[in-house]
């Protein structure tokens, strides 16, 4: 009962808090081969760094990839590490949850980026 409540407060904030942002990838436009498809299992999620030290998360929902970035708007913990319910992941620390498909998160108005996912000969590949 005690956990619904803070969950609730947590709800109520205001979306865009000034975390993550500082390690969300940049818009190049540029594509990027980031790992073998074997190496992320079906429903598991990883983390990718990127050359500069922007981070994103990749996930496999059912042998379908995608791509967000990787800190969660409201205090930062790393999206990768979330739970995920089908496309969608829900954050560790207080249970915002995302939509991987549109970035969408379904408890306050707003989104994180997502990020285009290509499967080429077996390697995975964002398009940054
Ligand atoms: S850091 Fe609070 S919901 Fe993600």
């Amino acid at each position: 009962m005690r956990a619904e409540l803070r969950y609730d407060f947590y709800e109520m904030k205001p979306f865009e808090t000034g975390f993550g942002s500082f390690k969300r990838p940049r818009r190049t436009g540029q594509v990027v081969t980031v790992g073998r498809v074997r190496d992320v299992p079906e429903g598991r999620g990883a983390t990718v760094e990127l050359l500069d030290g922007s981070e994103l998360a990749l996930y496999n929902v059912a042998g379908k990839f995608y791509a967000i970035e990787n800190f969660c708007p409201h205090r930062g913990a790393p999206l990768a590490d979330g739970q995920l319910c089908g496309p969608t992941v829900m954050c560790d620390w207080h249970g915002w949850r995302f939509d991987l498909r549109t970035g969408a998160c379904l408890n306050n108005a707003g989104a994180v980026e997502t990020y285009t996912v290509i499967i080429e000969d077996g390697m995975i590949k964002i398009k940054i």
